[in-house]
């Protein structure tokens, strides 16, 4: 039976399918809307980011790559043997430029996030309970619109805050990819699992 690999379909993908490829492993060409795919001795699923830890910690796949921000989001029980080196990104608050964001308990911040569970944590470890308005992306328009005082999300190259009138305040967590693999999988099929980690360790020095 093939390991089977849980993948993101969002930014993760093309340097998934760089990596593989460097590591003289199968992937699927990336045709049609098939989203699980046999290729070689692998079976691949694409999933949402956030899905992908979900897949590995209950055994669907054995193995699979989410950055460390969807990690930490989901607290998935999962090992993660591999920093992948790709994928690099911050998950920051960031607010209105020249607001000077200062929050305090006088008033409740509202923070519009993919990340609930981070923000909540990163704010209260300041003392702060916040109120999350959870969003599914495009967080960046929230403040601008009224919906929230501040945001807690990915910034890569800081673009999409700097267009959209936001300033980084701090940072929450520094983020990579990560190979993460299945707890039983890991010892049920050790040869196979540790050949994997082998071949992508390799290809992501
Ligand atoms: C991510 C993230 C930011 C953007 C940051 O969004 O949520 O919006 O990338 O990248 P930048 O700093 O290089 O501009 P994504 O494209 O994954 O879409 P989303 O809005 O659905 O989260």
């Amino acid at each position: 039976m093939s390991l089977t690999v849980a993948l993101s379909k969002g930014k993760l993908l093309a340097g998934s399918d760089a990596l593989f490829r460097r590591a003289g492993l199968p992937f699927p060409n990336g045709e049609g809307r098939k989203l699980v795919v046999s290729a070689g001795e692998l079976r691949f699923l694409f999933v949402k980011d956030m899905d992908v830890p979900t897949y590995v910690e209950y055994g669907v796949a054995d193995c699979g790559v989410a950055g460390k921000d969807v990690l930490l989001e989901t607290g998935a029980d999962v090992l993660e043997p591999l920093d992948l080196g790709f994928g690099r990104c911050r998950v920051v608050v960031a607010s209105p430029a020249g607001s000077a964001f200062a929050p305090d308990r006088s008033a409740t911040t509202r923070v519009a996030s993919k990340y609930a569970k981070l923000a909540t944590a990163h704010f209260l470890e300041r003392g702060l309970g916040v109120e999350v308005v959870r969003l599914a992306g495009s967080v960046e328009i929230a403040p601008g619109l009224g919906l929230a005082d501040c945001i807690v999300d990915v910034v890569e190259t800081g673009r999409t805050l700097a267009e959209n009138g936001l300033e980084e305040v701090e940072t929450v967590a520094e983020s990579s990819a990560r190979l993460i693999v299945n707890r039983a999988s890991f010892h049920a099929r050790r040869a196979e699992v540790q050949g994997l980690v082998a071949r992508l360790e390799q290809a992501s020095r």
